[in-house]
């Protein structure tokens, strides 16, 4: 039994690769770990703001000691936290838009890492502190990125294996859906991506 946290950053709904990429790595998973539950995070429908002035100073201010508007601050980053401590599995659905993920997705990394909380510099190195975490990439993009002559722009995937890395989280694996815009490809790209999930 796993407790999994779906993240969906797609804004094309149902239609989405990335999402129904996702939603099929949370069914496998369902499958293979019977009595699992899956919390959804659409960040689409419910949008994480962009940090502003606020945010960086609840973030850096010490909790018995709040600035003026701490709490509705420090909000979205203490939900985002607590949703990623909280979940065993993380499948989160990433579109491609303009060479890397899409700025709904970046905006919830912004406020899940945090200093103190997801990763800490006390030794005088960086560490990681969310532990024990897995991650399923589901990446949707138009053109080909996994190998070929557009590789070097694959930005998407190392990105989120670094600042993933950053808070503490390795254990990371991709599926994708890529080239739903090339002819020949785009009518089994989603298909190709499904059919090569292994959990
Ligand atoms: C705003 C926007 C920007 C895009 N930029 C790229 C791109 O840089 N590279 C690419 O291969 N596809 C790009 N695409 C195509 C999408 O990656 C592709 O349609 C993918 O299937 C979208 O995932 P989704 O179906 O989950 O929304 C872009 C699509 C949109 C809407």
């Amino acid at each position: 039994m796993k407790k999994i946290l779906n993240v969906i950053s797609s804004a094309r709904g149902t239609a989405s690769n990335s999402t129904q990429l996702g939603n099929a790595i949370v069914e496998k998973l369902a499958e293979q770990y019977p009595g699992s539950t899956v919390k959804l995070r659409d960040l689409v429908v419910q949008k994480y703001p962009h940090l502003e002035e606020s945010h960086l100073n609840a973030f850096f201010a010490p909790a018995e000691n709040p600035t003026p508007g701490y709490k509705e601050a420090i909000q979205h980053s203490d939900e985002a936290i607590q949703e990623v401590m909280e979940a065993d599995v993380i499948v989160i659905g990433v579109p491609i838009y303009n060479f890397n993920i899409p700025s709904a997705l970046k905006a919830w990394l912004d406020h899940l890492v945090r200093a103190g909380k997801t990763f800490s510099y006390q030794t005088g190195r960086p560490e990681g502190l969310v532990k024990d975490k897995k991650v399923y990439l589901a990446i949707a993009s138009g053109g080909v990125y996994s190998n070929g002559p557009m590789k070097s722009f694959d930005f998407a995937e190392p990105y989120l294996r670094a600042v993933l890395g950053f808070i503490g989280i390795t254990d990371i694996t991709t599926f994708r859906a890529e080239g739903t815009n090339v002819p020949d490809l785009k009518e089994t790209a989603l298909q190709k991506g499904i059919d090569s999930i292994v959990v």
